[in-house]
């Protein structure tokens, strides 16, 4: 928080923290898990879903701009070379990114364009990570 202004210095602290980035997240596994149409990309994941919410929790908040525990406790990983063998394709990044813009708009900040944004970017993100199997 700049302390003249008041305004929130990082993307981090204009979503409102790790307790807004949490409940997101949490609202993406509980959608992957309970709809049908995630089907496809919930059978991609482990049958516990609970480390996957601490992780991108922790990415996430350190990829906002805030505390960088995650890339502390895995030096060097980079996301995309994580998902280079996981067969990501263009049906399963689509329903990463809809998910995702779903606990978004339903559990995420107050500032709606903000949380826009992030969909958009985290889409694009989601698509570059398609392999292309033709
Ligand atoms: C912006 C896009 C994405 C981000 C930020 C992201 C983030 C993450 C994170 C943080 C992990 C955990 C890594 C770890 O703790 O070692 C992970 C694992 C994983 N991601 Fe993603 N991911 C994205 C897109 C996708 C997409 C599009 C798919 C599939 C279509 C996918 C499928 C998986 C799978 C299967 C795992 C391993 C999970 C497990 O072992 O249960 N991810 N991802």
């Amino acid at each position: 928080m700049n302390a003249e202004t008041g305004k929130p210095q990082t993307p981090y602290e204009a979503l409102g923290g790790r307790e807004v980035i949490a409940r997101m997240v949490n609202r993406f596994y509980d959608l992957m898990e309970s709809e049908a149409q995630y089907a496809p990309l919930r059978t991609m994941h482990a049958a516990d879903l609970g480390p996957m919410r601490q992780s991108l929790t922790g990415w996430l908040c350190a990829w906002a701009g805030g505390p960088r525990d995650w890339f502390e406790e895995n030096p060097g990983k980079c996301m995309m070379s994580a998902h280079r063998d996981l067969g990501v394709s263009r049906e399963t990044a689509g329903q990463w990114a809809d998910a995702m813009a779903r606990a978004i708009a339903e559990c995420g900040p107050e500032n709606r364009e903000l949380g826009r944004m992030m969909a958009e970017r985290l889409d694009m993100m989601a698509q570059a990570m398609v392999v292309e199997t033709d």
